[in-house]
């Protein structure tokens, strides 16, 4: 790697080989988007099928975005390899975007980190001076405490053979407007010269604001504590959703109410929080504030809110069908969409899962229809619907992902399908009063009976 000032000079021109660690929902698109901006790329995974498809112009991500933009075989400056090993010695600065999900006592999972690293740090050139920055979502702490044991344990020197450095991924899967080259950037590192050299680097990316903001620890907080406001912010109008009903208010009511005023901001409650990031993120955070001995309550608090809702929801559905006539032993409830967010093939997290799994535990058989996933994408016990069409005989339809497909059912005619035409919205989408008109029996998140 050049000096930074060079660096900086040859990221304005495209003159620089970019590597990408893990090619997911964010590695793929990032890495087209460095290869569109003119850069030479080498893109790695570890997984054989994402490699392969990848290498055909195929998108393994359920991202619909990604799909007409994976470059095509032989297309110049794009590499593609299972081997950090191979891809590294190329490449002058490195970018690592490889997950980092809970254990299962809700714990941050680092060994993809690790992992990722070690195998880039073994990579590098001696004398180098390589680049490696950490793209994947962590808590403060984790870029430097995780990487420089082994960067040592290599007798790897920083400034000689390698920085490392912090940048966190804020797109949005799913929605164009905020892409990987259309949101803002901030990058820590402890050489501010370097995290200059970077902010050139990631303006060729997006268009949007880049900035150095200091140490690694500023900008690895600063994603984190992002997905701790949205989940707080949601955990609240989940629980005003639990309230208000139960005081025979409807809490979009209440909300709409509240947004006339010019500093009150709208959240929309819900099932359930989804994802790799929200109902993940937090837990790095409790787990850092916890390592250094500071009460982390509101935080905890959210979580449990909106961990809570699938549970809740499905209490609330089994006595709307049994408050119906359906006989216990025979309910079935279908759920309409079953990704973590609307137009999005990704069941990760999603708070259908839990949904479904209270269900099944109370003895109410559960099916579910999402054109979005593959059959194989859901657990056992739930009745796959592939053709909504013949979805027959349920008691109860939820609207747990806000799809345009869900929204453009043919409502009367499911009606018709349906033993009983009870139907819950999940999201706050739904027209209820159409719905009644269409035969239905209408229910909602947050809405008195
Ligand atoms: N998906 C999002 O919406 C989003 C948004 C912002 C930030 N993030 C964060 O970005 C990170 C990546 O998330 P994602 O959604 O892209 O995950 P993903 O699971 O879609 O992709 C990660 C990829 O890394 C590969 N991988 C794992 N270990 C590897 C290794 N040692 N070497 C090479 N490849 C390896 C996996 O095979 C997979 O293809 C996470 O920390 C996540 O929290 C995600």
């Amino acid at each position: 790697m050049a000096q930074p000032a060079q660096f900086a000079v040859r990221a304005e021109t495209g003159d620089l080989t970019v590597g990408i660690i893990g090619l997911g929902y964010v590695g793929l698109p990032t890495a087209i988007g460095f290869h569109d901006a003119g850069f030479e790329v080498w893109g790695v995974d570890v997984s054989q099928r994402t490699v392969d498809m990848v290498l055909k112009g195929e998108n393994p991500t359920g991202d619909p975005d990604v799909d007409d933009i994976v470059p095509a075989p032989g297309t110049e400056r794009w590499n593609i390899t299972n081997s950090s090993a191979e891809a590294v010695p190329h490449c002058d600065v490195v970018l690592v975007t490889v997950p980092t999900p809970i254990t299962h006592d809700l714990k941050p999972d680092l060994s993809y980190v690790a992992a990722a690293g070690r195998d880039v740090f073994r990579a590098i050139p001696k004398g180098s001076n390589t680049i490696v920055v950490l793209e994947s979502t962590v808590y403060p702490g984790v870029t430097a405490q995780t990487w420089m044991p082994i960067i040592e344990e290599l007798g790897l020197e920083i400034g000689e053979d390698l920085e490392i450095a912090y940048c966190p991924e804020r797109f949005n899967p799913g929605d164009p407007a905020h892409g990987v080259r259309q949101v803002a950037r901030v990058i820590g590192c402890s050489n501010p010269d370097i995290g200059e050299a970077l902010v050139a680097l990631y303006s060729k990316l997006t268009s949007e604001d880049v900035r150095y903001v200091g140490k690694l620890e500023v900008a690895e907080a600063a994603k984190v504590i992002e997905n701790v406001q949205r989940d707080i912010n949601i955990a609240l109008v989940n629980e005003l959703a639990r309230i208000f009903p139960a005081l025979d208010v409807d809490v979009e009511d209440v909300l709409s109410a509240a947004a006339t005023k010019w500093n009150f901001h709208r959240y929309t409650p819900g099932v359930g929080v989804g994802g790799h990031c929200i109902p993940v993120d937090p837990y790095y955070m409790i787990q850092r504030a916890a390592d250094v001995g500071v009460p982390a309550g509101l935080i905890t608090a959210a979580r449990a809110v909106n961990r809570s809702m699938p549970s809740h929801v499905a209490g609330v559905l089994s006595d709307l069908m049994w408050n119906a006539g359906v006989a216990a032993g025979e309910a079935k409830v279908l759920l309409l969409g079953w990704s973590y967010k609307a137009e999005v093939g990704d069941p990760r997290e999603t708070p259908a899962e839990p949904l479904a799994e209270t269900l099944m535990s109370k003895g109410i058989a559960v099916g579910a229809w999402d054109p979005h996933l593959e059959d194989a994408m859901y657990p056992e016990g739930v009745e796959v619907v592939s053709d909504i069409s013949s979805a027959q005989g349920y008691d109860m339809a939820v609207l747990v992902t806000a799809h345009k497909a869900c929204l453009a059912l043919d409502w009367s005619s499911l009606a018709k399908q349906m033993r009983t035409p009870l139907i819950y919205d999940g999201r706050r989408v739904l027209d209820l009063e159409e719905l009644k008109s269409c035969g239905w029996n209408t229910f909602a998140v947050g809405r008195p009976v």
